[in-house]
């Protein structure tokens, strides 16, 4: 398994985890309330896709070429009193592959290139009913605190 930056003919795979992952968000939700309280968007855009290969700092597992992991990110200028941090927006790996060890693998590649350009703190947000992702993001040294985000919807 090789862990390299993202790239365009990616796209095909990260939009079969992303829809998959969805999926099974959705029947969670059907599953544990009845009802579909927080809903996802259907598919990704290119534009969002071309977004992310353009930031340089998001990457794709490869074994066999086939994607099975993707962790897309960039970087953002002064939050919470860092000057400049890497946001880790999404990370998925296809089901069939999990507990193998690519997300943590993942995550040890947006280490890697903030250290070398000198970022010196990794953001993500997470769901509180994801166990996995929390679990993930505590094995990979993250602090997860209790603080809330606040949205507006323009
Ligand atoms: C979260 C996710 C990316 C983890 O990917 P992964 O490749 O399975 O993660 P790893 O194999 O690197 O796991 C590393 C550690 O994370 C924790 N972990 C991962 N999945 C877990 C699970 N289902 N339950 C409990 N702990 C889990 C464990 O501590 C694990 O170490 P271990 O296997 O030695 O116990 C994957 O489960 C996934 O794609 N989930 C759906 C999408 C999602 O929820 N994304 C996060 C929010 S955007």
């Amino acid at each position: 398994m090789e862990i390299r930056l993202l790239q365009h003919s990616d796209y095909s795979g990260v939009r079969e985890i992303y829809k998959a992952v969805s999926n099974e968000y959705l029947q969670y939700q059907r599953q544990t309330s009845g009802e579909v309280y927080d809903p996802v968007r259907p598919d990704l855009e290119t534009s969002q896709l071309d977004f992310y290969v353009a930031t340089h700092c998001s990457f794709a597992a490869i074994e066999n070429e086939r994607l099975l992991g993707v962790l897309l990110a960039q970087p953002l200028r002064w939050i919470n009193d860092w000057d400049k941090v890497l946001w880790l927006e999404y990370i998925a790996v296809q089901a069939a592959h999990r507990r193998k060890g690519i997300g943590l693998a993942l995550i040890s590649a947006a280490k890697d290139f903030a250290r070398k350009h000198d970022i010196k703190g990794l953001f993500a947000t997470l769901n509180v009913d994801n166990e996995e992702s929390k679990s993930l993001l505590l094995k990979a040294k993250f602090e997860v605190k209790d603080w809330r985000i606040a949205s507006y919807s323009a």
